[in-house]
């Protein structure tokens, strides 16, 4: 199992510049199986979900190959339509596959994702929107196995919650769908907007994307691009965090303040001061820290679950009580246990975690849970006194190129082991 060792209490201080998006470059993956032509993709990061996505890619026949950042597909060759449990087990978002390989073959077998890290992820609202789609669902034995007799066919479709997956399936199916296709209450995160720059690129009919209602028009086929990956949002909350808490500095390029409106106003209430120009964000830490007033976490614009483990990290050492409530998984206060190890006072009663600020954390061993709540311990530790070693890092690995280089590049102490 591999580890990381971080000595604590050394300032962050420093200019990176901010991956490619783990959320997106997997859907964006998954939707070149729908184009006839080779698909380049750049700014594409080098993570494990990325290659299990690649290896998904392959096993459905399409070559895939990546070069630094460059990931070019040819899905030309593809010639099956089974995702093996192997492979849907390695990456739970896999079922993302699930529209695109139906749009391009007419049928798609793989087996249900059942429960992950933040508890059950249930995909009834993919399945249900993709009935209404033409498509025969048999559930058998944990697979899916799915075909469209008549062809795939354009649909008024209401989601009952934004789902981000299940926004991203339709639209894969939508593309070459006979048709129409509309989604109500569709989901509006900036990796949305990606996905559907990306196959307009590739000559699909997509609009109203970033909104709540998205239009999609059927086209015969989706042709070559090339395209680059949106930079992670969430990259970005957690090198900001982790010069807050070690009362560092930072300077991200290549980021994009607008996906995170909503958390970059946590950092200046903490009292962090807060700079964007154009691509860049620029965070000073060096006053002492305060609590926030209650976050909520919510669909996108709101405040995004997938940042609350790293603010969560940044409040432990803030003066005075901050209230978090997570609204979008039930399972995702795995992190707490862990963060108490190192001497933070956080009491969860639901979806209510109460953070009390101390004044120190202390370096220990501790457990990786999941892939935030793992970023949040190192978070932590590059402010506890003394060593922490995290094991399970693979999970962190699922988001994070290369974090130890990418932190020892601003000062942080920090290697594999
Ligand atoms: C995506 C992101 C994940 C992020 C999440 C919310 C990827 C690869 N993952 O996950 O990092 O935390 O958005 O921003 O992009 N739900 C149902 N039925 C469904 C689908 C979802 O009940 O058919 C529920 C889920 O259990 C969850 C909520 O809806 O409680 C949000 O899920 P969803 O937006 O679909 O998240 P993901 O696409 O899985």
């Amino acid at each position: 199992m591999q580890r990381l060792k971080i000595e604590g209490g050394i300032r962050i201080n420093g200019e990176i510049s901010v991956q490619g998006a783990k959320n997106s470059a997997l859907p964006l993956l998954s939707a070149c199986v729908l184009s006839r032509g080779k698909v380049t993709l750049h700014n594409c990061p080098r993570l494990s979900d990325v290659f299990a996505a690649c290896r998904i890619l392959t096993c459905l026949g399409c070559s895939c190959s990546f070069d630094g950042n460059t990931v070019t597909v040819d899905p030309d060759t593809i010639s099956r339509s089974y995702v093996p449990d192997d492979l849907m087990r390695e990456m739970r978002s896999s079922i993302v596959f699930l529209g695109a390989v139906l749009g391009r073959m007419g049928r798609c077998s793989l087996s249900f994702p059942g429960g992950c890290e933040l508890g059950p992820r249930p995909i009834d609202m993919h399945i249900s929107a993709l009935r209404q789609m033409g498509v025969v669902i048999k559930e058998e034995y944990g697979v899916l196995d799915c075909s469209c007799p008549k062809g795939l066919k354009g649909a008024k479709i209401s989601l009952s919650f934004p789902s981000v997956g299940a926004t991203e399936n339709i639209m894969l199916a939508a593309c070459l769908a006979k048709g129409d296709t509309v989604i109500y209450n569709a989901a509006r995160e900036p990796e949305i907007s990606d996905l559907a720059g990306f196959l307009n690129s590739c000559g699909a009919r997509i609009s109203g994307h970033g909104g709540s209602v998205i239009y999609i028009t059927g086209v015969r086929e989706l042709h070559d691009c090339e395209y680059s990956v949106m930079p992670d949002r969430i990259v970005s909350c957690t090198l900001l965090g982790a010069a807050a808490l070690t009362g560092g500095e930072i300077s991200l390029k290549n980021s994009r303040p607008q996906d995170i409106d909503a958390v970059l106003p946590v950092f200046e209430q903490m009292g962090c001061g807060v700079f964007v120009y154009d691509d860049n964000i620029y965070l000073n830490g060096k006053k002492a820290l305060k609590a926030v007033k209650t976050i909520r976490t919510m669909p996108y614009p709101g405040f995004p679950t997938d940042a609350q483990a790293i603010i969560m990290a940044v409040l432990t050492k803030a003066q005075g009580t901050s209230v978090i409530v997570e609204n979008i998984f039930e399972n995702r206060y795995r992190h707490v246990d862990e963060l108490v190890r190192m001497g933070a006072d956080i009491k969860v009663e639901g979806k209510v975690a109460v953070v009390e600020g101390v004044k120190r954390l202390f370096g220990t061993n501790v457990i990786a849970t999941d892939l935030r709540g793992g970023a949040a311990l190192i978070i932590a530790a590059l402010a506890a006194d003394g060593e922490t070693v995290i094991s399970n890092v693979k999970l962190v690995d699922r988001g994070y190129e290369n974090i130890e280089k990418q932190l020892g590049s601003v000062g942080a102490r920090i290697c594999r082991c």
